[in-house]
């Protein structure tokens, strides 16, 4: 029997120690909570990417009766930022969220399962690293890539 240990990489920045262009993406990535239609949850979450460009793009989650139907804010934002720019890599995801009381999260944003494997189809599909930032008012997590995010993961080199 052997033993593996992954070690992941995290930087916790307090918001003010970001640089401008990144605060400016957490602070989208906050807008855009406001422009979320969650009438089930209650939870807004909103990202914003910068593309390679410069380009900044948002989006928020959207819910829907049929509940499996709606679409989580960083899928919203990276499927919207790779239809309008296909040709431009996505350099930095930001994401933040907003609770039942309208308070934004104290501990960054865990994003769901199936946004980080998106994430890393993203990643892959530029051969560009993305880096993640999650916004919590007492922290925000840098991730230099998105196998911080998703160790072991599953991407088409595993079917050849
Ligand atoms: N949600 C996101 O938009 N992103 C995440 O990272 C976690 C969950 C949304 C999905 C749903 O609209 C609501 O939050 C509650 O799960």
């Amino acid at each position: 029997m052997k033993e593996l240990t992954l070690q992941i990489d995290i930087h916790v920045f307090d918001y003010s120690e970001l640089c401008d262009a990144d605060r400016r993406l957490v602070d989208e990535a906050k807008q855009a909570t406001y422009r979320s239609y969650v009438p089930y949850s209650h939870f807004s979450v909103g990202a914003a990417a910068r593309l390679a460009d410069g380009t900044v793009v948002s989006g928020s989650n959207q819910e829907n009766a049929a509940y499996p139907s709606g679409l989580c804010a960083e899928r919203t934002t990276l499927f919207y930022a790779n239809s309008q720019h296909p040709d431009q890599a996505v350099e930095t995801l930001a994401v933040a969220a907003r609770n039942e009381r309208g308070e934004f999260l104290d501990e960054p944003i865990p994003p769901c399962g199936d946004c980080r494997q998106v994430m890393l189809e993203t990643e892959a599909r530029f051969g560009n690293a993305m880096r993640i930032l999650l916004y919590g008012k007492q922290g925000v997590y840098e991730m230099k890539n998105v196998g911080a995010l998703l160790p072991l993961s599953f991407g088409s080199e595993a079917m050849k």
